[in-house]
């Protein structure tokens, strides 16, 4: 989802819904066989993983942070997190679900409503950075999303680890498809209502750009169906041209999985897994 949207936009409405948590979702059904696809079975558990890995209570940013999925359960393994992200709807959410939290992890989050590609956090330096799940393709321009690498890294210590995960876009379709196809089957995270996304996406444009665009289906109570439809852009990245972006921005890449579970990348990887090192 991209800038500008407003606070009752579908996709915020649903997001939770459509990116459900292993750990927050109100309906653990919605945590399907669609989420293995989407990307969303075992970042989560690799971000902790590489956290652990650097150390205890640290001092993480995470940008684009959503409605807490990534922020909230590093929170509750005893890290401080900064938690970013330009829609007050989408932070909105967020406070929703940090309610359903214990005091502790609650006091380990700040939610700041800002847009990456100016942030600006004072001082403040954190050991590690993560823009997870797509959330660099949501800036759809590509200053935009070099300059959103490049305030990561003025906030990071030195030595600081930046995490990026993104689709691959060579298993993208370039072409996109104007056939609508139903994505999945869920029920709203507030309402209980079972509704049916349906997914179209238009080809790329000279810039790289993408229109991801379709319909809610929901059941309401009375039995009819409530039509609703959404639409972004996003901007995916290739392998190499990542890869530049963040040498530019002065990272050193240590590592590129094609996966959340070390799987090297290969061109019909699902993922880029990207770790980078401030330099
Ligand atoms: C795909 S969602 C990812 C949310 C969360 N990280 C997750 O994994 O579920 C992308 C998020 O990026 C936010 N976003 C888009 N452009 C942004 C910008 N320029 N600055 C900050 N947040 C932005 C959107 O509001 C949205 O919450």
């Amino acid at each position: 989802m991209n800038h500008g949207l407003p606070d009752n936009d579908v996709t915020i409405e649903y997001y939770d819904s459509d990116y459900p948590s292993q750990t927050l979702s109100r309906f653990a059904e919605n945590f399907d066989e669609t989420t293995e696809f989407q990307g969303l079975r075992h970042d989560v558990a690799r971000y902790m993983e590489i956290a652990s890995g650097i150390g205890k209570n640290l001092d993480v940013l995470e940008v684009c942070c959503g409605t807490g999925r990534i922020a909230i359960p590093l929170a509750k393994e005893g890290h401080r997190v900064t938690a970013v992200d330009l829609s007050p709807g989408m932070l909105n959410g967020f406070s929703k679900n940090l309610k359903q939290c214990d005091e502790q992890t609650q006091s380990r989050v700040a939610l700041v409503n800002q847009d990456a590609t100016e942030l600006d956090l004072d001082q403040q330096k954190f050991d590690l950075g993560i823009i997870g799940f797509n959330s660099l393709l949501c800036i759809p321009d590509f200053e935009a999303q070099q300059r959103c690498l490049g305030r990561i890294a003025a906030h990071l210590k030195p030595g600081g680890l930046l995490v990026i995960d993104a689709v691959n876009p060579l298993e993208l379709s370039m072409k996109g498809s104007h056939v609508p196809t139903p994505f999945f089957t869920r029920k709203h995270s507030v309402s209980g209502h079972v509704y049916t996304r349906f997914a179209m996406s238009s080809p790329f444009d000279a810039d790289h750009r993408q229109r991801l665009h379709g319909w809610y289906d929901e059941v309401t109570d009375g039995g009819t169906i409530r039509r609703r439809p959404y639409s972004m852009v996003w901007r995916p990245i290739f392998r190499h041209e990542l890869q530049l972006m963040l040498q530019q921005a002065g990272f050193e890449i240590e590592s590129l999985d094609g996966g959340h579970c070390r799987e090297p990348y290969e061109g019909t990887s699902p993922r880029m897994f990207v770790q980078a090192r401030l330099s």
